[in-house]
């Protein structure tokens, strides 16, 4: 109610304005938050979980529900698979990426949820993907970002985990 306290406080040194002018200027103030719905803050979340044994068979379900309910929620990002972890990257209005990591971290079809990143950005890395999955788990698909050893999500650098999302959206481009 900020418009509000300040549209209703009167500090200058000539007449205060009339009973009219004021509830002209709340109207219009008040059609002004109607017209303009406020942006809500941005953010990114970036956390890495254990795939289980069963995978396979659970991503494609996994991407089922995500691209679905992320379209309607204004979800986007991505789902990266190494040989033994998911490392996603979620992108979207704070309340529902934080409620999107709440139920994931809750799911049974994957263990030891940590969070890895998280910031309020100005736009998106992945404008247009509610959620794709992008295998790395193969071959030497991790080997720049690890350096050649064993992937600990957690000990990464902040710019490691930006460039190999970086580089996620830049494969999805070229699809
Ligand atoms: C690795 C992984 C990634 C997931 N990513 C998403 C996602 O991006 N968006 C989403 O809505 N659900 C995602 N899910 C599914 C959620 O955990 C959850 O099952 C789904 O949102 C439905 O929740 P509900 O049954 O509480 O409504 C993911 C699950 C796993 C295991």
């Amino acid at each position: 109610m900020d418009w509000l306290a300040g549209a209703m406080t009167w500090s200058g040194d000539t007449n205060p304005p009339g009973r009219g002018a004021l509830v002209s200027d709340l109207l219009s103030l008040s059609l002004a938050c109607v017209g303009e719905p406020r942006q809500m803050p941005l953010c990114r979340l970036v956390y890495a979980s254990l795939r289980g044994p069963r995978s396979p068979s659970d991503l494609v379900k996994i991407l089922e529900t995500s691209e679905a309910r992320n379209a309607v929620e204004a979800i986007t990002g991505a789902l990266v698979l190494t040989p033994d972890h998911y490392l996603q990257l979620l992108e979207g209005e704070r309340r529902v990426v934080d409620a999107c990591y709440q139920r994931i971290c809750r799911d049974p079809r994957h263990s030891y949820v940590g969070l890895i990143l998280f910031e309020l950005i100005d736009e998106r890395l992945f404008p247009d993907w509610s959620m794709s999955a992008v295998d790395l788990s193969e071959g030497d698909g991790m080997a720049p970002y690890t350096e050649g050893k064993e992937f600990r999500p957690e000990e990464l650098p902040r710019a490691v985990i930006e460039q190999l999302f970086r580089d996620v959206a830049a494969r999805l481009r070229r699809r």
